[in-house]
């Protein structure tokens, strides 16, 4: 299975991107994790991350189509992968595209997520992360045991420099202008699976296994 999730800020990539990589067994690739894990460790990636990130706004393509044809030519990216992120512009597809074909490959499927904006400012205003092991936590509907402590690993619970309102309206604003475009260039490519985001991740997850057929 060679996947792509697309869908806006919070729709439940990341959610929806482990349990598809455990059922598939085939590895998630997150863009915005590494560069996360980069900005934490302060490599020159992270620091030149960390400017656009902050805003809301995307990371130049350059460095992201570099770093993720890096990452699709290693060994366990052979039988599959799942991309979380990555492409959110027309250019970022067209390199896939590029990329994919220069191996012989092609996507097997695109899903997108659609939540309404509403529900997705609600989830990530409230959305609190473990800074340790990434478990993800929302304040009121899923707040840790104890304040501030990750009920799995004990590490600290934090909110995304990025989930402020100011910069998750920015984020939804970049969305429309420059990766709703995407709905598009995969509709016409003829791989697009829409999926309704809402009502748990379970029934998500269930609609996505449905609608991927295998
Ligand atoms: P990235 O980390 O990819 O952020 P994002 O796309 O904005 O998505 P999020 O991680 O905020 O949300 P999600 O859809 O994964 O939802 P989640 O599962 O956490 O990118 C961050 C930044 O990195 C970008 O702004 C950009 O600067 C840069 N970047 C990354 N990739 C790039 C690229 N390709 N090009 C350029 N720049 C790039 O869920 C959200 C919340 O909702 C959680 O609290 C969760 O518990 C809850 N939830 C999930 N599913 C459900 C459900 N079904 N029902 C109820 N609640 C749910």
């Amino acid at each position: 299975m060679k996947l792509v999730l697309l869908g806006p800020p919070g729709a439940g990539k990341g959610t929806q991107a482990v349990k598809i990589a455990e059922k598939y067994q085939i590895p998630h690739i997150s863009t915005g994790d590494i560069f996360r894990k980069n900005v934490k460790e302060g490599t020159p990636l992270g620091v030149e991350a960390k400017k656009y990130m902050d805003k809301g706004a995307l990371v130049p393509d350059e460095l992201v189509v570099a770093l993720v044809n890096d990452r699709l030519a290693q060994e366990d990216c052979r039988g599959g992968f799942l991309l979380d992120g990555f492409p959110r512009t027309v250019f970022q597809a067209e390199e896939l595209d590029k990329f994919l074909k220069g191996e012989g490959k092609a996507l097997t499927a695109v899903v997108d997520l659609r939540v309404d904006e509403d529900e997705l400012l609600e989830r990530m205003i409230g959305r609190r992360v473990c800074r340790s092991c990434g478990a993800p936590y929302h304040v009121k509907n899923m707040p840790p045991k104890k304040e501030g402590v990750c009920d799995h690993c004990g590490g600290e619970v934090y909110q995304r420099a990025d989930d402020t309102e100011e910069t998750v309206k920015n984020r939804f604003l970049v969305y429309k202008e420059q990766t709703m475009p995407l709905v598009a260039y995969y509709e016409k490519a003829g791989c697009l699976l829409p999926i309704e985001g809402t009502g748990g991740p379970e029934r998500v997850f269930g609609a996505i296994v449905e609608a991927l057929g295998q």
